[in-house]
Protein backbone atom coordinates (compact mmCIF):
# COMPACT_ATOMS: atom_id res chain seq x y z
CA UNK A 1 0.00 0.00 0.00
CA UNK A 2 1.39 3.63 -1.05
CA UNK A 3 0.24 6.01 1.03
CA UNK A 4 0.55 9.51 -1.45
CA UNK A 5 -0.62 12.98 0.04
CA UNK A 6 -0.32 14.48 -3.53
CA UNK A 7 -1.98 17.93 -3.41
CA UNK A 8 -2.33 18.11 0.56
CA UNK A 9 -1.67 21.02 2.64
CA UNK A 10 -0.59 20.09 6.06
CA UNK A 11 0.57 21.44 9.40
CA UNK A 12 2.77 20.45 12.08
CA UNK A 13 3.25 22.12 15.60
CA UNK A 14 6.46 20.90 17.27
CA UNK A 15 7.61 20.01 13.63
CA UNK A 16 11.61 21.07 14.48
CA UNK A 17 12.87 18.21 15.98
CA UNK A 18 11.60 14.87 17.45
CA UNK A 19 8.84 13.25 16.36
CA UNK A 20 6.91 16.11 14.41
CA UNK A 21 10.11 16.61 12.16
CA UNK A 22 9.60 13.00 11.19
CA UNK A 23 6.00 13.47 10.83
CA UNK A 24 7.02 16.80 8.42
CA UNK A 25 9.78 14.40 6.47
CA UNK A 26 7.49 11.16 5.87
CA UNK A 27 4.55 14.03 5.22
CA UNK A 28 7.00 15.89 2.27
CA UNK A 29 8.01 12.90 0.94
CA UNK A 30 4.74 11.49 0.58
CA UNK A 31 3.65 14.74 -1.57
CA UNK A 32 2.27 17.04 0.79
CA UNK A 33 2.87 20.69 1.30
CA UNK A 34 4.22 21.33 4.71
CA UNK A 35 4.19 24.18 7.35
CA UNK A 36 6.45 23.38 10.08
CA UNK A 37 6.21 25.46 13.64
CA UNK A 38 7.49 25.56 17.08
CA UNK A 39 9.16 28.23 19.25
CA UNK A 40 12.90 28.68 18.00
CA UNK A 41 12.90 30.73 14.37
CA UNK A 42 16.41 29.11 13.67
CA UNK A 43 15.47 25.88 14.81
CA UNK A 44 12.86 25.98 12.04
CA UNK A 45 15.07 27.22 9.37
CA UNK A 46 17.53 24.31 9.57
CA UNK A 47 15.14 21.65 9.72
CA UNK A 48 13.41 23.05 6.50
CA UNK A 49 16.64 22.88 4.87
CA UNK A 50 17.20 19.60 5.78
CA UNK A 51 13.71 18.43 5.09
CA UNK A 52 13.66 19.98 1.82
CA UNK A 53 16.85 18.43 0.86
CA UNK A 54 15.91 14.72 2.17
CA UNK A 55 12.69 14.76 0.75
CA UNK A 56 12.78 17.88 -2.05
CA UNK A 57 9.53 18.60 -0.66
CA UNK A 58 7.91 22.10 -0.05
CA UNK A 59 8.48 23.08 3.62
CA UNK A 60 8.12 26.07 4.98
CA UNK A 61 8.29 27.88 8.38
CA UNK A 62 6.34 30.00 10.81
CA UNK A 63 7.43 30.14 15.03
CA UNK A 64 4.81 29.94 17.27
CA UNK A 65 4.28 29.41 20.56
CA UNK A 66 1.39 26.50 20.71
CA UNK A 67 -0.07 28.05 23.97
CA UNK A 68 -0.93 31.01 22.12
CA UNK A 69 -3.42 31.46 20.53
CA UNK A 70 -2.69 34.25 18.52
CA UNK A 71 0.25 33.23 16.98
CA UNK A 72 -2.02 29.47 16.30
CA UNK A 73 -4.43 32.37 14.82
CA UNK A 74 -1.74 33.85 12.57
CA UNK A 75 0.57 30.22 11.81
CA UNK A 76 -2.92 28.73 10.49
CA UNK A 77 -3.22 32.15 8.53
CA UNK A 78 0.14 32.30 6.93
CA UNK A 79 -0.32 28.06 6.26
CA UNK A 80 -3.70 29.10 4.34
CA UNK A 81 -2.13 32.56 2.20
CA UNK A 82 1.56 30.29 1.95
CA UNK A 83 -0.22 26.96 -0.33
CA UNK A 84 -3.52 27.69 -0.20
CA UNK A 85 -5.23 25.36 2.04
CA UNK A 86 -5.05 23.47 5.25
CA UNK A 87 -5.54 19.45 4.95
CA UNK A 88 -4.01 17.80 7.67
CA UNK A 89 -3.16 19.48 11.40
CA UNK A 90 -0.86 17.57 13.59
CA UNK A 91 -0.97 18.82 16.77
CA UNK A 92 2.19 17.81 18.58
CA UNK A 93 4.05 20.41 20.22
CA UNK A 94 3.44 19.70 24.07
CA UNK A 95 5.42 20.31 26.95
CA UNK A 96 6.33 18.65 30.30
CA UNK A 97 7.85 21.42 32.70
CA UNK A 98 7.70 19.53 35.89
CA UNK A 99 8.62 15.96 37.33
CA UNK A 100 7.69 14.44 41.01
CA UNK A 101 4.90 14.25 43.17
CA UNK A 102 1.63 15.15 41.40
CA UNK A 103 0.07 17.14 44.43
CA UNK A 104 3.04 19.48 44.67
CA UNK A 105 3.87 21.48 41.47
CA UNK A 106 3.46 25.13 41.10
CA UNK A 107 0.55 26.73 39.43
CA UNK A 108 3.15 28.53 36.57
CA UNK A 109 3.87 25.11 35.45
CA UNK A 110 0.50 23.64 35.94
CA UNK A 111 -0.78 26.29 33.66
CA UNK A 112 1.86 26.06 31.14
CA UNK A 113 1.34 22.19 30.64
CA UNK A 114 -2.48 22.30 30.47
CA UNK A 115 -2.25 25.63 28.09
CA UNK A 116 0.20 23.89 25.72
CA UNK A 117 -0.66 20.07 25.61
CA UNK A 118 -4.31 20.81 26.04
CA UNK A 119 -6.19 24.42 25.77
CA UNK A 120 -3.17 24.89 22.93
CA UNK A 121 -3.96 21.54 20.50
CA UNK A 122 -8.16 22.68 20.88
CA UNK A 123 -7.08 26.20 20.00
CA UNK A 124 -5.08 25.02 16.95
CA UNK A 125 -8.29 22.73 15.71
CA UNK A 126 -10.45 25.48 16.14
CA UNK A 127 -8.69 27.81 13.73
CA UNK A 128 -8.25 25.51 11.27
CA UNK A 129 -12.15 24.89 11.20
CA UNK A 130 -13.13 28.64 11.63
CA UNK A 131 -10.23 29.73 8.83
CA UNK A 132 -10.46 26.34 6.48
CA UNK A 133 -11.93 23.55 7.43
CA UNK A 134 -15.34 24.22 7.99
CA UNK A 135 -15.98 24.88 4.57
CA UNK A 136 -13.83 22.52 2.74
CA UNK A 137 -13.05 19.32 5.42
CA UNK A 138 -9.42 18.15 7.04
CA UNK A 139 -8.08 15.89 8.86
CA UNK A 140 -6.67 16.65 12.19
CA UNK A 141 -4.16 14.37 14.50
CA UNK A 142 -3.43 14.92 17.87
CA UNK A 143 -0.30 13.29 19.58
CA UNK A 144 -1.52 11.98 22.91
CA UNK A 145 0.66 9.32 25.13
CA UNK A 146 0.32 6.22 26.74
CA UNK A 147 0.41 8.03 29.93
CA UNK A 148 -2.69 9.55 28.66
CA UNK A 149 -3.81 5.70 29.42
CA UNK A 150 -1.66 4.95 32.29
CA UNK A 151 -0.97 5.85 35.37
CA UNK A 152 2.85 7.25 36.28
CA UNK A 153 2.18 10.05 38.90
CA UNK A 154 6.00 11.70 38.14
CA UNK A 155 4.23 12.96 35.26
CA UNK A 156 0.72 13.19 36.01
CA UNK A 157 -0.40 16.61 34.97
CA UNK A 158 1.46 15.87 32.26
CA UNK A 159 -0.48 12.85 31.36
CA UNK A 160 -4.24 14.25 32.67
CA UNK A 161 -3.54 16.71 29.38
CA UNK A 162 -2.78 13.66 27.32
CA UNK A 163 -5.80 11.61 28.67
CA UNK A 164 -8.23 14.56 28.10
CA UNK A 165 -6.96 15.07 24.81
CA UNK A 166 -7.84 11.69 23.73
CA UNK A 167 -11.66 12.78 24.87
CA UNK A 168 -11.23 16.15 23.07
CA UNK A 169 -10.57 13.77 20.13
CA UNK A 170 -13.42 11.27 20.26
CA UNK A 171 -15.63 14.94 21.14
CA UNK A 172 -14.44 16.36 18.35
CA UNK A 173 -14.67 13.62 15.76
CA UNK A 174 -17.87 13.93 16.17
CA UNK A 175 -18.64 17.04 16.41
CA UNK A 176 -17.13 17.91 13.32
CA UNK A 177 -17.74 14.82 11.10
CA UNK A 178 -18.37 14.07 8.67
CA UNK A 179 -16.21 16.69 6.91
CA UNK A 180 -13.10 16.81 9.34
CA UNK A 181 -11.56 13.34 10.70
CA UNK A 182 -10.25 13.78 14.09
CA UNK A 183 -7.80 10.79 15.50
CA UNK A 184 -5.08 10.69 17.93
CA UNK A 185 -1.72 8.79 18.45
CA UNK A 186 -0.64 6.91 21.31
CA UNK A 187 3.03 6.65 21.81
CA UNK A 188 5.14 4.86 23.93
CA UNK A 189 8.53 5.86 24.79
CA UNK A 190 10.37 7.41 21.61
CA UNK A 191 13.93 8.54 21.77
CA UNK A 192 13.30 12.33 21.07
CA UNK A 193 14.92 14.97 23.54
CA UNK A 194 11.36 15.67 25.78
CA UNK A 195 11.74 11.57 27.08
CA UNK A 196 15.08 11.54 27.04
CA UNK A 197 15.29 11.66 31.03
CA UNK A 198 13.36 8.75 31.06
CA UNK A 199 15.62 6.43 28.60
CA UNK A 200 19.23 7.91 28.32
CA UNK A 201 21.11 6.47 31.39
CA UNK A 202 19.27 3.07 31.34
CA UNK A 203 18.21 2.19 27.60
CA UNK A 204 18.95 -1.83 27.84
CA UNK A 205 16.91 -1.77 30.74
CA UNK A 206 13.85 0.09 29.68
CA UNK A 207 13.91 -1.43 26.08
CA UNK A 208 14.01 -4.99 27.98
CA UNK A 209 10.53 -4.01 29.20
CA UNK A 210 9.08 -3.37 25.68
CA UNK A 211 7.52 -6.80 24.54
CA UNK A 212 9.38 -6.24 21.26
CA UNK A 213 13.12 -5.26 22.44
CA UNK A 214 13.77 -1.39 21.63
CA UNK A 215 12.25 1.85 22.31
CA UNK A 216 10.46 3.83 19.80
CA UNK A 217 12.17 6.20 16.56
CA UNK A 218 10.17 9.12 15.79
CA UNK A 219 9.94 7.31 12.04
CA UNK A 220 7.68 4.70 13.77
CA UNK A 221 5.12 7.02 14.76
CA UNK A 222 5.51 9.15 11.52
CA UNK A 223 4.74 5.77 9.58
CA UNK A 224 1.20 6.04 11.90
CA UNK A 225 0.37 9.87 10.94
CA UNK A 226 1.12 9.09 7.55
CA UNK A 227 -1.72 6.36 7.68
CA UNK A 228 -4.02 8.60 9.22
CA UNK A 229 -3.54 11.32 7.23
CA UNK A 230 -4.02 9.63 3.72
CA UNK A 231 -6.96 8.18 1.88
CA UNK A 232 -6.29 4.87 3.25
CA UNK A 233 -7.66 5.33 6.76
CA UNK A 234 -10.71 7.82 5.19
CA UNK A 235 -13.26 5.20 7.37
CA UNK A 236 -11.40 6.34 10.85
CA UNK A 237 -12.42 8.89 13.36
CA UNK A 238 -12.22 9.69 16.72
CA UNK A 239 -9.88 6.38 17.13
CA UNK A 240 -6.64 6.28 18.88
CA UNK A 241 -3.78 4.28 17.28
CA UNK A 242 -1.55 2.98 20.20
CA UNK A 243 2.22 2.47 18.80
CA UNK A 244 4.42 1.54 21.60
CA UNK A 245 6.24 -1.74 20.89
CA UNK A 246 3.58 -3.48 23.17
CA UNK A 247 4.68 -1.33 26.31
CA UNK A 248 0.70 -1.21 27.61
CA UNK A 249 0.92 -4.72 27.34
N1 LIG B 1 9.00 11.07 23.05
C1 LIG B 1 8.15 10.29 23.66
O1 LIG B 1 8.52 9.29 24.29
C2 LIG B 1 6.67 10.59 23.59
C3 LIG B 1 5.79 9.64 24.11
C4 LIG B 1 4.42 9.88 24.05
C5 LIG B 1 3.96 11.04 23.48
N2 LIG B 1 4.82 11.97 22.98
C6 LIG B 1 4.27 13.17 22.40
O2 LIG B 1 4.79 13.35 21.09
C7 LIG B 1 4.83 14.75 20.79
C8 LIG B 1 6.21 15.13 20.30
O3 LIG B 1 7.14 14.90 21.35
P1 LIG B 1 8.70 14.72 21.09
O4 LIG B 1 9.13 13.63 21.98
O5 LIG B 1 8.99 14.67 19.65
O6 LIG B 1 9.27 16.09 21.72
P2 LIG B 1 10.60 16.92 21.40
O7 LIG B 1 11.61 16.09 20.71
O8 LIG B 1 10.96 17.55 22.70
O9 LIG B 1 10.11 18.03 20.36
C9 LIG B 1 9.15 18.94 20.78
C10 LIG B 1 8.84 19.88 19.64
O10 LIG B 1 7.82 20.78 20.09
C11 LIG B 1 8.31 22.11 20.09
N3 LIG B 1 7.72 22.79 21.23
C12 LIG B 1 7.91 22.57 22.54
N4 LIG B 1 7.16 23.40 23.27
C13 LIG B 1 6.48 24.18 22.39
C14 LIG B 1 5.55 25.23 22.52
N5 LIG B 1 5.16 25.70 23.72
N6 LIG B 1 5.05 25.79 21.40
C15 LIG B 1 5.44 25.36 20.17
N7 LIG B 1 6.32 24.37 19.99
C16 LIG B 1 6.83 23.78 21.09
C17 LIG B 1 9.83 21.99 20.12
O11 LIG B 1 10.50 23.10 19.55
P3 LIG B 1 10.85 24.44 20.38
O12 LIG B 1 11.41 23.98 21.70
O13 LIG B 1 11.82 25.18 19.54
O14 LIG B 1 9.56 25.19 20.54
C18 LIG B 1 10.01 20.75 19.25
O15 LIG B 1 9.90 21.08 17.90
C19 LIG B 1 4.38 15.47 22.06
O16 LIG B 1 3.01 15.74 21.98
C20 LIG B 1 4.64 14.45 23.14
O17 LIG B 1 3.83 14.67 24.27
C21 LIG B 1 6.19 11.77 23.02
Amino acid sequence: MELRLDGKVALVTGGSRGIGRAIATEFARSGARVVISSRKADALEVAAKEIRELTWGEVETFAANAGDPESAAACVSHTIERFGSIDVLVNNAATNPYMGPMIDIDLPRLDKTYDVNLRGAFVWIQQAWQQHMRANGGNVINLSSIGGLSVETSIGHYNVTKAALLHLTRSLAKDLAPGVRVNAICPGLVKTDMARALWESHEDAVSAMVPLGRLGEPEDIANAALFLASPASEWMTGTMMVIDGGMLL
